[in-house]
């Protein structure tokens, strides 16, 4: 389904999907074809209304991310998702990474102790095209959100109160700022730095962010592809504590990674099981409060309390 059907058509035809129905209306197709699953794949300004049309048809809805385009949103988003006893869930790809898994259990495993900072930076010079272009906050609304819940994954902690800064860099080829920094204190004590473009021209970051993590007995460091660095205390008692390096674990077997696809599979296989997926509604608003404080900070110049 698709607003314009000859866009719907056109994938349709790519995935060669001959018996597929085609469509331009979500709940006309609703109706018709009576689907288990949609995954609402729209812009973030058509999620309420797609994903809702589906939850009241009875229907699990796997949506891109983010969860919503506003915070009234995405409280009637859940209500429904509770009023028909249905799971809704949120493309948080990045989870999947299985370098997110190998910094999530070295964190767990308490190898550099209690998370007492972490900070992350992010810059991509993307040239989109498209909504991104005209959309307000969106380096935020879009893309931090990926960010953010990497954050409240790695330090196993929500955010409670955020300062955020947003601006349009000159040379920008966005409408709206693309640009940010944001200090959140995080449920844990926690401090998380946030700082990212996506209008930086060179020298990019990977899409992951790249990463440092800092405990009361150590540090681990990720470049967001494939490096990591690791160091924990082996004995204080000097001007500097004496470090030893620490080789990050590979990720086991049972560790759920594939980005977009593993989190296909993974939710599908907890909607069978009626198992509760990593990324349901009711946990991934978190991430999403965390967007919308930013950006009330931002607004206002002041620092926000997240519910
Ligand atoms: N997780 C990721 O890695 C990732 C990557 C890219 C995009 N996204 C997300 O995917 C979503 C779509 O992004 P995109 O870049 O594919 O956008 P896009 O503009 O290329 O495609 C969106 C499509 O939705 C259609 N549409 C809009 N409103 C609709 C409605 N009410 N009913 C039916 N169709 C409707 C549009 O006609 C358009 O064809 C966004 O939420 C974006 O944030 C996620």
């Amino acid at each position: 389904v698709d607003l314009n059907k000859d866009t719907a058509q056109k994938r349709a035809d790519e995935f060669k999907l001959a018996s597929a129905k085609v469509g331009n209306d979500v709940r006309a197709m609703l109706a018709e074809s009576k689907p288990e699953v949609v995954c609402d794949l729209t812009i973030p300004a058509a999620h309420a209304e797609v994903t809702i049309a589906a939850l009241d048809h009875g229907c699990h809805v796997l949506g891109e991310k983010p969860l919503a385009d506003s915070m009234d949103s995405a409280r009637r988003m859940l209500a429904a998702a509770k009023k028909n006893n249905r799971t809704y869930a949120v493309m948080q790809n990045r989870r999947f990474n299985p370098r997110m898994r190998q910094l999530k259990r070295l964190i767990s495993a308490g190898t550099i102790g209690d998370i007492v900072a972490v900070k992350s930076d992010f810059q991509i010079g993307a040239h989109f095209g498209g909504f991104r272009d005209r959309m307000k906050h969106v380096l935020i609304l879009d893309m931090a959100i990926h960010t953010f819940d990497q954050a409240r994954m790695l330090t196993g902690a929500d955010a409670t109160q955020v300062w955020c800064k947003e601006w349009n860099p000159k040379g920008s080829w966005y409408d709206h700022d693309a640009a940010a920094v944001a200090v959140y204190t995080m449920s844990n004590g926690a401090r998380y730095t946030y700082y990212g473009s996506w209008c930086a021209e060179g020298c990019n970051t990977s899409w992951e962010a790249e990463w440092r993590i800092t405990g009361t007995e150590g540090t681990v460091m990720w470049d967001g592809n494939d490096l990591f660095r690791c160091q924990r205390v082996a004995q204080r008692g000097e001007f500097f504590s004496k470090m030893e390096d620490v080789v990050v674990p590979p990720a086991e077997p049972d560790d759920r990674v594939g980005q977009h696809d593993g989190w296909i599979k993974d939710t599908i296989a907890c909607l069978r099981a009626g198992r509760t997926p990593e990324t349901v509604c009711t946990d991934n608003v978190k991430s999403l409060a965390m967007v919308f404080g930013a950006i009330e900070s931002s607004d206002t110049g002041t620092s926000v309390p997240i519910a």
